[in-house]
């Protein structure tokens, strides 16, 4: 079960300051003091999902896969804007909102629940943006969620996510949840203006983190769940580094539909 693994590894990295030490300045050192993100979001990232958020007027935001919720947060104070952020792990939700006050926004502190993507616990038409910080990769049916995203949603709503996709959207030698045709997908569930966009920076900056991962003094990841995970997954990224890009999705919900 993902929110079993997720709530382990949340739990760990909570008291380690190695795993805390990889995900901000290793990753990035311009990521905004605190931000502590468990994913591979940059600060060029942010910045190009926060361009994406402003072309509409957001006063309720929702984070689809918070994690602990930094993210989300300094996106709802950027915005000044209402935040409720999701996660399946009950751990990272409780985490979350022992942080809410960590980038206080106009609009007030955030707020985060226990749920699952694929079934919200949000009124229909009742949000104004929707933002995944690399989340929707560990779903195998993407567009189960974006059929959710779009519920949701006001007509005008956006919807922004950063994730991986595989170069190839043939390659078999990529997971089938890395092989999403997000355009299709989104389109699908009807979503329109889908914009896709590469950030090459965004990968160099992961493949730093996983050859500092790997690179590791084995008795400091000793028995540190968090880190043999960390150093596992790095493992697996540099083995097939090439293979996937890293992207950010934005699409719109039309105004005209109410789905
Ligand atoms: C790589 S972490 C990213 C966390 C956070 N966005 C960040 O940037 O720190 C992916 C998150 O997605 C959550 N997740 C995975 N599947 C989910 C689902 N079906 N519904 C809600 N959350 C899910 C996991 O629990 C995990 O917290």
């Amino acid at each position: 079960m993902i929110a079993d693994l997720y709530d382990d590894a949340y739990a760990s990295f909570a008291c380690s300051p190695t795993a805390r030490h990889l995900f901000g300045p290793v990753l990035d050192s311009a990521l905004p003091a605190g931000l502590e993100p468990y994913s591979f979001v940059t600060s060029e990232m942010l910045a190009l999902v926060r361009t994406a958020l402003r072309e509409i007027h957001v006063d309720m935001l929702v984070d689809l896969g918070c994690g602990r919720g930094g993210p989300g947060l300094w996106l709802a104070r950027e915005l000044s804007c209402a935040l409720v952020g999701v996660d399946r792990s009950r751990v990272a939700a409780v985490e979350a909102n022992s942080r809410r006050s960590l980038f206080p926004s106009p609009a007030g502190l955030g707020s985060f629940v226990q749920a699952d993507m694929q079934a919200l616990p949000i009124r229909s038409a009742s949000v104004d943006a929707v933002v995944s910080i690399d989340a929707l990769q560990t779903s195998e049916t993407a567009e189960l969620t974006m059929g959710e995203i779009s519920r949701i949603l006001r007509p005008g709503g956006r919807f922004v996510a950063t994730t991986w996709q595989a170069v190839d959207l043939t390659d078999h030698r990529v997971a089938p949840r890395l092989r999403v045709d997000f355009q299709r997908s989104a389109t699908a569930v009807g979503f329109d203006k889908v914009r896709i966009r590469e950030v090459q920076t965004a990968h160099e900056a992961e493949m730093e983190l996983a050859r500092t991962a790997v690179a590791l003094d084995p008795r400091l990841v000793g028995e540190e769940l968090i880190l043999q995970r960390i150093v596992s997954e790095a493992v697996e990224t540099l083995t097939h580094a090439g293979l996937t890009r890293r992207i950010i999705l934005a699409a719109s919900k039309p105004k005209c539909c109410s789905r």
